[in-house]
């Protein structure tokens, strides 16, 4: 019996778009991920649908599928939902073994091992799962030559360059779901992860005392042999049909990925870049940083080794304890970013650790007391509003 499911990491997201030229372009020109692969026209016919991958954080490609057929797969989950992630896909240490470790745990599988061999060989698998219509993909290449089967190589994927502000992994991936015990019994039963922070049942509940629909209740799951990790959130009583997890699940046609979070050692000019390239980021009032210095020495973090004139001027947000810190900045969603609605919910975090394992918790709280503190000019609506992309 294998006693995991074998992650080794990531290989790749996969967004099913409408329009795939406005993501590509989004993409290389705010992230300067650059093109490396696209669908063959076999492939396309055969799917359905066309692909274009860039070459994305570390060595993940970044792949964008718009249906050309209804029925494809791409297509059928644009029948329900606004554009948003289709496929998270892993590279695995032994397919095999991951595939029977997953069909013992009766996971529901897309289809067989598939193994395509140029150089090297290409295998994958895929499942259903507990995240809405996302799927998963579990992948072992030993130097195929291309991407993956289906596609021919743009550009050389070593000598494309890229990726100027030096993203190197996916830190975490939150989904939204009304009930969140589902698809963490998901991460368990089916692919053998755990609860972060090892606690039974502990979840972090956010916001229950706002006074606006914002708040969440929070789990986060773990595969400790990968340190890939999943938060679930699901939406907070007492204005539960009000709570932007809620809202989430109404644009996006019910449970998905909420936001991918990417890594930097630096987000101070990754942010500041970002910001110059046009990407629009959740604001943080002036009160939040007035009271930043406070809430440090209140929770032990010690010293912050970045400039805090330059983290207030980006409008970064700090959380830590004990010496340890994070720095993250939420972007709006995507339907945002484009001014489009079909453009989707999801959205992006970036986030700089310097110890703190947390997911920036502390802000919530210290993010809505700010915004409290200026309550005076703003209603209700416009609270919420300015604490909405603040989320695990
Ligand atoms: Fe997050």
């Amino acid at each position: 019996m294998t006693t995991h499911i074998g992650l080794k990491n990531y290989h790749s997201v996969q967004f099913f778009v409408r329009d795939l030229d406005r993501a590509l372009e989004w993409h290389q020109k705010k992230f300067d991920f650059r093109p490396v692969a696209k669908s063959t026209s076999e492939y396309e016919k055969s799917q359905g649908a066309r692909s274009v991958v860039l070459r994305g954080p570390g060595e993940m490609g970044w792949i964008f599928t718009q249906p050309t057929e209804e029925k494809s797969t791409a297509g059928r989950f644009l029948k329900h939902h606004p554009e948003g992630v289709g496929f998270l896909n892993f590279n695995v240490h032994d397919l095999q073994k991951t595939a029977a470790f997953l069909a013992e745990r009766k996971a529901p599988f897309l289809f067989d091992i598939k193994s395509t061999t140029k150089g090297g060989t290409f295998s994958e698998v895929a499942i259903a799962t507990s995240l809405g219509d996302t799927n998963f993909r579990f992948i072992e290449d030993t130097g195929y030559e291309g991407f993956a089967p289906g596609f021919e190589t743009i550009a050389d994927w070593n000598s494309v360059g890229g990726n100027r502000f030096g993203f190197t992994d996916i830190d975490h991936v939150t989904v939204n779901s009304r009930s969140m015990a589902g698809v963490a019994e998901f991460y368990k039963s089916i692919l053998g992860f755990e609860q972060y922070w090892g606690i039974e049942f502990h979840t972090a509940k956010m916001g229950k005392d706002l006074g606006t629909g914002s708040g969440l209740e929070s789990v986060v799951m773990w595969d400790k042999h990968s340190g890939i990790k999943f938060a679930t959130n699901q939406p907070l009583e007492p204005y539960f049909n009000n709570s932007q997890i809620q809202i989430y699940i109404e644009d996006n046609g019910g449970t998905g990925v909420q936001h991918v979070a990417l890594i930097t050692d630096e987000i101070i000019p990754v942010i500041h870049g970002l910001r110059e390239a046009g990407c629009q980021f959740l604001d943080a009032p002036s009160s939040y940083y007035r009271a930043l210095p406070d809430r440090i020495a209140a929770n032990k973090i010690g010293t912050i080794k970045e400039s805090m004139e330059e983290i207030e001027k980006l409008g970064i947000l700090v959380d830590g304890s004990n010496g340890k810190y994070l720095l993250q900045l939420f972007m709006k969603e995507m339907s945002t970013q484009f001014d489009q609605a079909n453009a989707g919910p999801f959205f992006y975090e970036i986030i700089q650790r310097a110890g703190d394992p947390g997911f920036g918790d502390g802000n919530f709280k210290a993010l809505f007391d700010s915004i409290e503190q200026e309550q005076v000019s703003l209603n209700r609506q416009e609270m919420r509003d300015r604490i909405d992309s603040l989320t695990l």
